[in-house]
C-alpha cells in the first residue's frame, strides 16, 4: 500500500517536472540563444592585434596596401559607372604614389567578363605590383557553409534584401590574404580616391574613419541604449563614416563584431514592419534597417576604441568627404570622396542618367585641385572609356 502510494507520488512529481519544462521550454531556449549571442559579441574583447610595425610620417618605406570593395555582379549594369571611376582614380593613385609603395585594388565578386576586361583576375601575378585582384565572393545569403554559425544566423535573421551587409561580409573571407598588407581601405564602389591618397597612410598604427550621415539624436540615443544593453563601451563617437582605413587584422576584428551585432539588431531591435523591404524606408532616418551596417559599425567601433583595441582617429574631412562641396585640396586634407544619395551636383543618379552630359562634354579646363572639379573629371573621363581602354591605360604604367 505504502509502496504504491510512493510510486504514485513519483509519477505525480514526474508529471509536474515535465509540465514545468513544457511551459518554460520556449523561454529556456530563448534565453540560452541570447546568452550565446552575448558571448559571441564579447568573444574577442581581449584580442589585441597590433601591427608588426608602426609606420610614421618619416618612416614609410615599402608600404603595401589594398583597397577592398564588394561588387555585386547581378547589378553590374547599374554599378559599372562607379566601378569605372573608382578604377580610374586608382590608376592615378598608383601613378602618383611613392615608387616603393604598392596599392592593389581587391574586388570581391563572382566571375564576370567585365572584371576580366579590367584585368581583375582571381590569381594575379604576385611579382607584379599594383594588381587588380578578384576574390571569389558569394553574397552572405547565398553561401552554403552551414557549419559557420555567424553565417547561419545572418541568413536566418537579417532580411535578404539588406545586401549592403556584404560590404562587411567580405571580411569573413580569407583573412590570411588581407594580412599580407600593411593597410586596408575598406570602402564602397561609389567613391573617388583623391591625389592626396597616393601618399597618405594611417600613421602610428591608427585606424582612421571620416564622417557618416546616419544619425539623428533619436538614433544616437537608441544606439547608446543598445550599447548599455549589450555591455558595450560607448565613447561617444558619432557619425561614424562607412569607410575604414587601418591595419588588416583590426579591420577584420571590427567587421566580425559588426556582423554579430547585425544579427543581434535584427533579432531584437527591428520590428517585423521595420524589416519589410517596402515599409522599412518609412523609418528613415530614425531607425532604418537599410543602414544596419552603419549602426552595427557604430557600436563595434565605439566598443573597440573604448577598450583600446583600435587606436581610432576620426578626421571629419579626410575620408568619406562630401561630393557636393567644392573644396581646394590645398586647404583641406582629403583622401577619399563618397558620392552620397543626393540630387545636388555631384549626384551619381543625375550623372548616370545623363543629366550632366551637356555641361561636361563642353568642359575643356578642369581645375582639379578642387574636389568637385576633380570628381567630375574622373567620373566623366572614366565614363568615356571602355573597360578594355581603362585596362590598357593601367597596363602602361
Ligand atoms: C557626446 O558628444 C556630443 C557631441 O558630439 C555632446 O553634445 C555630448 O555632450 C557628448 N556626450 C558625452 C557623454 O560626452
Ligand atoms: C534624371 O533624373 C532626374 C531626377 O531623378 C530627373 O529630374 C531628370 O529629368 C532625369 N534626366 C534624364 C535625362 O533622364
Ligand atoms: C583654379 O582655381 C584657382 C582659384 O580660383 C585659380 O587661381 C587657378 O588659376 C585655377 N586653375 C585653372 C587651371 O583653372
Ligand atoms: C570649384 O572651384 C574652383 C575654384 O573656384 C572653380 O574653378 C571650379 O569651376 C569649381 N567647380 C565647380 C564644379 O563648381
Amino acid at each position: 500500500m505504502i509502496r504504491r502510494r510512493r510510486r504514485n507520488f513519483f509519477i505525480f512529481l514526474l508529471i509536474l517536472i515535465l509540465l514545468y519544462i513544457f511551459i518554460h521550454y520556449p523561454y529556456v531556449t530563448y534565453s540560452r540563444s541570447h546568452l550565446n549571442l552575448f558571448d559571441k559579441i564579447h568573444s574577442e574583447d581581449n584580442l589585441y592585434v597590433t601591427p608588426k610595425y608602426c609606420f610614421t610620417k618619416t618612416e614609410k618605406k615599402n608600404i603595401r596596401r589594398a583597397i577592398i570593395v564588394h561588387f555585386p555582379i547581378e547589378r553590374s549594369s547599374v554599378y559599372i559607372s562607379e566601378l569605372k571611376w573608382l578604377y580610374l582614380s586608382w590608376i592615378e593613385t598608383i601613378q602618383n604614389q611613392p615608387s616603393d609603395w604598392q596599392t592593389d585594388l581587391v574586388i570581391y565578386s563572382l566571375p564576370s567578363s567585365l572584371l576580366d576586361e579590367l584585368g581583375c583576375y582571381e590569381y594575379n601575378n604576385k611579382l607584379l605590383k599594383n594588381n587588380c585582384i578578384r576574390i571569389n565572393y558569394n553574397s552572405l545569403w547565398d553561401k552554403t557553409k552551414n557549419n559557420n554559425e555567424l553565417l547561419r544566423l545572418i541568413q536566418i535573421h537579417v532580411p535578404k534584401w539588406c545586401r549592403h551587409l556584404d560590404s562587411l561580409g567580405i571580411l569573413l573571407e580569407n583573412s590570411n590574404f588581407l594580412n599580407q598588407y600593411d593597410y586596408i581601405l575598406r570602402t564602397d564602389i561609389d567613391v573617388f580616391l583623391t591625389p592626396h591618397f597616393a601618399h597618405y597612410i594611417p600613421f602610428d598604427c591608427s585606424f582612421q574613419i571620416g564622417l557618416g550621415g546616419y544619425s539623428l539624436d533619436y538614433t544616437l540615443h537608441k544606439l547608446s541604449r543598445i550599447a548599455q544593453t549589450l555591455n558595450l563601451l560607448d565613447v561617444n563617437l558619432t557619425h561614424v563614416g562607412s569607410t575604414w582605413y587601418g591595419p588588416p587584422q583590426q579591420i577584420a576584428l571590427v567587421g566580425r563584431l559588426a556582423l554579430w551585432l547585425s544579427v543581434w539588431l535584427c533579432q531584437n531591435e527591428f520590428t517585423l514592419v521595420e524589416k519589410d523591404q517596402r515599409l522599412s524606408i518609412l523609418s528613415w532616418p530614425q531607425w532604418y534597417i537599410g543602414v544596419i551596417s552603419m549602426y552595427a559599425s557604430h557600436l563595434a567601433i565605439n566598443h573597440y576604441a573604448g577598450r583600446g583595441q583600435i587606436k581610432l582617429i576620426q578626421k571629419p574631412y579626410l575620408i568619406d568627404y562630401s561630393c557636393t562641396t567644392n573644396t581646394s585640396f590645398n586647404e583641406v586634407e582629403i583622401i577619399h570622396i563618397h558620392s552620397w544619395h543626393t540630387n545636388q551636383m555631384f549626384s551619381k543618379f543625375l550623372f548616370k542618367n545623363g543629366s550632366y552630359d551637356e555641361i561636361l562634354s563642353k568642359k575643356t579646363q578642369w581645375n582639379t585641385s578642387y574636389s568637385l572639379d576633380f570628381i567630375l573629371r574622373i567620373a566623366w573621363q572614366s565614363n568615356q572609356m571602355t573597360t578594355k581602354e581603362l585596362y590598357h591605360l593601367k597596363s602602361q604604367i
